[in-house]
């Protein structure tokens, strides 16, 4: 039986193995795939079970995305860019790390048929999962992307390598098509972000990356005032989608089922 495993800390949220071990049963498929709360120590032996085989393939979350990267032989070209891994797998003896977040956002904009294309964005945060929202919105031909951070050095540091976005202190915002939280504020409940919805108007996406909570207070404020809202658990599905793909060679099926399965949580 091959064994798959979502490493991350905290972990005790993550839905990834119900939605793994829903996709395995449904397609018949000789496999497992468990969660494993582990300390920084612990990334280099556990990537080693892979070379082993004891483990065919692990998916990353926080806060190890960026400290799995020294234990791999091989990045592809999303991982590289980003900086971000969140799915491991071996060929041919080498250990890969991949980053399927970048598509998942990708196909959660298509989902909701949201078309970034020549429009603008606003992403909120400069942490793990920043990069590959701003890698997204480009290959997806957004015209601009501000980006704003409570630490703002974190920001500068993004900006060294997509150096066309535009910066802005934490608190002050720009009008933008597409509003994006990027941050971890949320996770606790009624827990706000420090923004203005007055320089932002009506009739805009605001898009949070949590989906538990599935209505964040910046969600729930941005409908108040008459915005189209979506939260990230599109994103973590067609993550998970292109995960499996990577590993089993199946596209896993995504319908409103699933969805609600999901949901019943
Ligand atoms: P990391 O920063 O270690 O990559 P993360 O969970 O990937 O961790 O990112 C957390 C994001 O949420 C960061 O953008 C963080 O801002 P800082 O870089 O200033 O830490 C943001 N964040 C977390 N708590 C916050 C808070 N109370 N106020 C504002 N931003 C916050």
């Amino acid at each position: 039986m091959k064994k798959y495993l979502v490493i991350g800390n905290p972990i005790n949220h993550s839905l990834s193995p119900k939605l793994h071990n829903y996709w395995i049963r449904q397609n018949n498929l000789d496999a497992s795939y468990d969660k494993k709360l582990i300390n920084e120590n612990d990334v280099k032996e556990i990537i080693s079970k892979l070379q082993n085989d004891i483990l065919s393939g692990i998916n990353v979350t926080v806060p190890f995305k960026k400290s799995v990267i020294p234990f791999l032989s091989e990045l592809t070209p999303l991982a590289k860019e980003t900086d971000s891994v969140n799915t491991i797998y071996k060929k041919k003896d080498k250990i890969i790390g991949d980053n399927t977040d970048v598509g998942g956002f990708e196909y959660a904009l298509q989902h909701i048929d949201f078309n970034v294309k020549d429009k603008t964005a606003f992403v909120l945060g400069a942490g793990g999962v920043a990069p590959s929202i701003i890698s997204a919105l480009k290959k997806m031909g957004v015209s601009k992307i501000t980006l704003s951070n409570r630490t703002k050095e974190k920001a500068e540091i993004l900006k060294k390598k997509y150096s066309d976005l535009d910066i802005v202190d934490w608190g002050d915002n720009k009008t933008s098509d597409i509003i994006i939280n990027a941050t971890s504020l949320g996770l606790k409940k009624d827990e706000g972000i420090k923004f203005d919805y007055s320089k932002i108007g009506s009739n805009k996406l605001f898009y949070d990356v949590i989906y538990n909570p599935s209505k964040t207070k910046f969600l729930s404020e941005a409908e108040r005032l008459n915005n189209r809202v979506e939260n990230g658990k599109m994103m973590f599905i067609y993550q998970a989608q292109l995960s499996f793909k990577i590993w089993h060679n199946i596209k896993p099926k995504i319908d409103d089922k699933l969805i609600n399965f999901l949901s019943d949580d």
